[in-house]
């Protein structure tokens, strides 16, 4: 038996249904294999900014610091999205925590759900059997890079993309890591023929590969990628990226499968992990127990398996999010025209199957 210390951090928006999904479903896996789990709640994002005027607090990352992994819901409120002159915003508390947690590696894995196929914009032949994983870095490039702001006349605005060897390498050797386990491949995306920051990663890929022979790797530029993975999306296995074009590019892969409301993350790195859906805090639907859990659910699944090396139960999550979908039981986006169900229906569903 293993005691399960998780920091549980529903944010802002949709957060809170999902995530409370995300928590019954884990509560039943670790009834069902003896696991005892302890949990605590904390705040980010706006309704952290709103409690303490802060979107990221001291209590919340001594909470994250001290578990074994981080149940994490979106963040973002309309409120700030529409004011550029706001000085706290919800997503500096996410950037902040993937900082200070040394997350540099956010892992979203894109598989397809053959009862989900039929909604995907591509046509089913070119998405049946697509499975890869982006692999996307998470503390540098052009999020992190200073000088970032704006001229004193208020009418030019700067960032800066900013990548040191050691980030590519740990990100690079950890690419390959995956690709050993998978079908061992490695496509490094970046926009080598224009910036600088992306021929470092480009020589440094160029070094590495050879320490991997039995890995094939790929070099593509960016807007290539994103052609691709339109084109041809099952060409990849591993696909590696510096951190604005991932943010990019992952939400354009996750919409493949049927719906941003399936696609789970890890982020992975110096501490913690914290594990989220890929989508945000969709605050149209907030309260109305619409939202597509599976998402959470399935970063649970990663939670498992990446923070507690539980295999089986990930599995049996996984396992139970394809018999909802299969029986129908899903929210609105992928109802269709049949009947839709609410994200607690569907979040009960899924923990009656993981406990009969
Ligand atoms: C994501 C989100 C965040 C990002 C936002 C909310 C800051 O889009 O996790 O992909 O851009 O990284
Ligand atoms: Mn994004």
């Amino acid at each position: 038996m293993k005691k399960l210390n998780i920091a549980i951090l529903p944010g802002d928006g949709i957060g809170p249904e999902i995530v409370e999904q995300a928590l019954n479903v884990t509560k039943a896996i670790c009834k069902k294999f003896g696991h005892e789990l302890s949990y605590e709640y904390a705040i980010v994002g706006a309704c952290a900014i709103d409690e303490v005027g802060e979107p990221y607090p001291k209590a919340t990352h001594e909470l994250c610091m001290k578990s074994d992994a981080v149940l994490f819901g979106a963040i973002g409120d309309p409120k700030y999205d529409n004011n550029p002159s706001a000085k706290v915003r919800p997503e500096q508390g996410l950037l902040k925590m993937r900082k200070d947690l040394g997350l540099y590696a956010n892992i979203r894995p894109v598989s397809t759900f053959p009862s989900l196929i039929h909604k995907s914009p591509l046509r089913a032949d070119l998405v049946d059997g697509a499975d890869f994983m982006c692999i996307r870095e998470l503390t540098g490039g052009m999020y992190f890079g200073r000088p970032q702001g704006r001229a004193e006349d208020g009418n030019t605005a700067y960032d800066t993309c900013v990548y040191t060897r050691e980030e590519v390498e740990r990100i690079l050797h950890l690419a390959y890591k995956y690709a050993l386990q998978r079908r061992k491949k490695v496509t490094m995306v970046d926009k080598a023929n224009v910036l600088a920051s992306s021929r470092l990663w480009r020589q440094i890929a160029q070094e590495i590969a050879p320490q991997y022979p039995d890995v094939e790797t790929e070099y593509m530029f960016v807007d290539n990628a994103a052609m691709r993975i339109i084109q041809w999306p099952k060409s990849f296995d591993v696909l590696v990226t510096e951190n604005l074009f991932g943010d990019i590019l992952t939400d354009e892969a996750s919409v493949i499968t049927g719906s941003l409301g399936m696609l789970p993350s890890a982020s992975v790195g110096i501490h913690t992990s914290v594990f989220e859906p890929i989508h945000g805090s969709y605050p149209q639907a907030a309260g109305k127990n619409i939202a597509n859990p599976l998402a959470t659910i399935l970063s649970a699944a990663l939670m498992f398996e990446y923070a507690f090396g539980m295999m089986q139960e990930g599995a049996l999550i996984r396992e139970a999010v394809a018999a909802s979908m299969d029986a129908g039981i899903v929210t609105e986006d992928i109802a269709d025209n049949a009947k839709a169900y609410k994200t607690s229906e569907v979040g009960e569903w899924i923990v009656n199957y993981i406990s009969k």
